[in-house]
């Protein structure tokens, strides 16, 4: 196949695969069985090696292709993306229409469509292609994730329509189906569970790398045009029609209401009736169909005033408390907990509820035996609303909370002004010890895939560890020995343990579990120091100069590096190599670090001198001719030889949207 034939076949099957995909996930009868689909990928994917120079970002080959990032950058959205104020039933609904016909006439037609409970996102196309894609953050400022959304098969990477700009606003989710599967392989793993779909779809898509995110079988509902050029539309109603004529996944379940009654009636029909859809919904939202009555109506600060949410009510059952247990956390906390007749709520089973501390056992009377009202309100832990106390046999039991630890036998202390009883036994207790692992290597801490509490407390209880600084010096022969560890589930834990050395000082200070110490101070106070040996010899004046350290912070940092058993851990990590200074590139220099750069051909957006300044700001070098020792060619248009020499010596070859995806570079302008 020559160029030209390649370039004609590669258009065609790329309209192919991207009118597949919308069968598929947008109108959800696909034309072709996944085997055919998976042959025409195939088949695009071979060209595109072969003729690597027709690569674009667009392609639906791209969609996992991206590599993983260090951090998000920020992302400024050209207006706030607002929230939505709450209605809670059909009075807040009435008071609404009132509000609202007051300021527009009576005239008011409204579209009532499902709120979806997800992590919202706004996705920018020009020319009809996908440019960027971001979280909402704040309202003003999110995270630019576009190499995470394009995993998701129901975002369009084209649209149907070549229109100049188009920004749109919509809801990543996962379906119930893929949580249910998630949280089954992660119960397998004895990694945590995700709360709720919700968290699961925030969690996948603030992944830095996109093959996660790509395992996680997220999808799509977009429902509001934030921008447009080309094109006028008038109502909302349009509004969806036409994403759904660009190829957008819009659901289904929109209604056009001419009465607030109208409206009540569906909202209402819907809180029974989500139950089917396999996604989760947390309620329905009311918008004013006319786009110029919704100009008039204007927002607040917040919200607009065209628009309501009406919330589900929280859903409620009844069960019995079989037993309350204490668990006790990284701080020494002991945390009361009742173990539930396991009950359906909200779509999920439930069979513990937090009980909080001792104060709300004894504010709500809650005793062994008792039969009681449990609430799970969408994302949030399980909780007893009341005690049912008529249903009391007098057999009940009253709980205390014990005097002792539960885990080490050390005495049991309520501190003045505070609901938490505490484990004195600080680092002898095999609980605390225990927690801090988990907490050392969970996400946002040193984020060890595939040590999930079992294991921790699998390799605590053969002896293998006795804190966080003995996990880099295990050994294969050891973790192969362990039940339910196969070889290449070991291989794959050596590979994680070796791979988090290399998380950044910010999530590092994170793990060390520091009292008070969050992710967040984690980060500044890497920033702030460089360096783990800086932070643990500031004095509490040069604390006290970190923006955000209070007095408490900074006593309790002072109050951890003075441990010697905290020394020791330290000391351990260092010595296995764990990553202990802020990132090369923030102290000025590169992800691309020595790499040897060849470019050849004509790039699509960036000049040569362009591309080689990007790539040594990055730390990498430029030379003009190909050898052994160049690490990457980059293919443009027309390419001379150089790129055939690439070919044969097996150097990386990549296009101008692979250089800047490797260096996280936007190519915008
Ligand atoms: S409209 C200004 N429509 O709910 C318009 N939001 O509580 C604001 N959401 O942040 C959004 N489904 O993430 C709208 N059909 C829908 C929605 C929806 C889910 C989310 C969205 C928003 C939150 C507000």
């Amino acid at each position: 196949m020559d160029f030209l034939e390649a370039k004609q076949r590669v258009e065609k099957l790329r309209a192919e695969l991207e009118k597949h995909n919308y069968h598929y996930y947008v109108l959800d009868s696909p034309l072709i069985s996944d085997a055919q689909y998976d042959s025409l990928m195939r088949e695009l994917i071979a060209i595109e090696e072969q003729y690597p120079q027709l690569l674009t970002p667009d392609s639906p080959s791209q969609r996992v292709g991206g590599k993983p990032l260090e951090v998000f950058e920020n992302y400024r959205h050209r207006k706030p993306l607002l929230s939505l104020g709450n209605a809670f039933g059909a009075g807040d609904l009435q008071d609404f229409h009132r509000r609202v016909t007051s300021l527009v006439g009576k005239q008011v037609e409204y579209v009532v469509e499902t709120k979806i409970d997800g992590l919202s996102i706004a996705l920018i196309y020009e020319n009809g292609i996908l440019v960027r894609g971001a979280t909402r953050g704040d309202g003003e400022t999110g995270e630019d994730v576009t190499s995470n959304l394009k995993t998701i098969p129901a975002v369009p990477l084209r649209l149907t329509k070549k229109l100049p700009r188009l920004e749109v606003r919509g809801e990543a989710y996962m379906p119930k189906a893929a949580f249910a599967r998630l949280n089954q392989e992660r119960e397998e793993n004895g990694e945590p569970l995700f709360a709720n779909p919700r968290n699961a779809a925030a969690g996948s898509i603030r992944q830095l790398d996109p093959k996660i995110t790509a395992s996680r079988s997220l999808s799509a509902f977009i429902y509001e045009i934030t921008y447009i050029e080309g094109q006028e539309i008038s109502t909302h109603w349009d509004a969806l029609q036409y994403l759904r004529e660009l190829g957008f996944p819009v659901d289904r379940n929109h209604k056009l209401c001419t009465t607030i009654e109208e409206v009540i009636a569906y909202c209402q029909e819907w809180t029974t009736k989500r139950s089917e859809l396999p996604f989760e919904i947390d309620g329905m939202v009311v918008k004013v169909n006319n786009f110029a009555q919704q100009e008039e109506l204007g927002s607040t600060a917040k919200s607009p005033r065209w628009a309501i949410a009406y919330k589900f009510p929280a859903e409620q059952a009844v069960t019995t408390v079989e037993d309350i247990i204490v668990r006790v956390g990284r701080t020494g906390v002991l945390t009361p907990t009742a173990v539930l007749t396991p009950v359906k709520v909200a779509g999920s089973t439930v069979s513990r509820a937090t009980l909080h501390n001792e104060d709300i056992i004894r504010e709500k009377d809650i005793r062994i035996g008792d039969t009681v009202v449990i609430q799970k309100a969408g994302d949030v832990i399980p909780e007893v609303v009341e005690v049912l106390k008529d249903k009391r046999t007098g057999s009940e039991r009253e709980f205390n909370l014990p005097k002792t630890c539960p885990e080490c036998g050390s005495a049991v202390v309520r501190l003045e002004n505070e609901a938490a009883a505490r484990c004195t036994g600080g680092l002898a207790c095999p609980a605390q010890i225990r927690e801090g692992i988990i907490h050392f290597v969970s996400r946002d801490a040193m984020n060890i895939e595939g040590l999930g509490p079992k294991v921790v407390e699998q390799l605590l209880n053969a002896g293998l560890i006795k804190d966080a600084g003995d996990l880099y010096y295990l050994e294969f022969k050891d973790l192969v020995k362990l039940e339910r560890m196969g070889e290449q589930s070991a291989a794959n834990l050596l590979r994680a343990i070796e791979e988090s050395k290399q998380r950044g000082l910010g999530q590092l200070v994170f793990a060390l579990g520091i009292r008070h110490v969050g992710a967040r101070a984690g980060k500044i106070l890497a920033e702030h120091f460089g360096s783990l040996s800086a932070l643990s010899q500031a004095s509490l004046d040069e604390l006290l100069a970190v923006p955000d350290v209070g007095p408490k912070v900074a006593e309790s940092i002072r109050t951890f590096f003075a441990e010697p058993v905290n020394q020791q851990v330290i000391e351990k990590l260092r010595r296995a190599g764990v990553k202990m200074e802020v990132e090369r590139k923030a102290m000025g220099q590169g992800v691309l670090q020595g790499k040897l750069f060849v470019l050849t051909g004509t790039l699509e957006t960036l000049t040569r001198k362009e591309a080689e300044k990007l790539i040594e700001k990055h730390g990498g070098k430029t030379t003009s001719s190909v050898s052994k020792n160049t690490d990457y060619v980059v293919v443009g248009k027309d390419p001379g030889s150089k790129y055939e020499k690439a070919l044969k010596l097996g150097i990386t070859i990549l296009g101008e949207a692979e250089l800047l995806a490797l260096i996280g570079e936007k190519n915008q302008g």
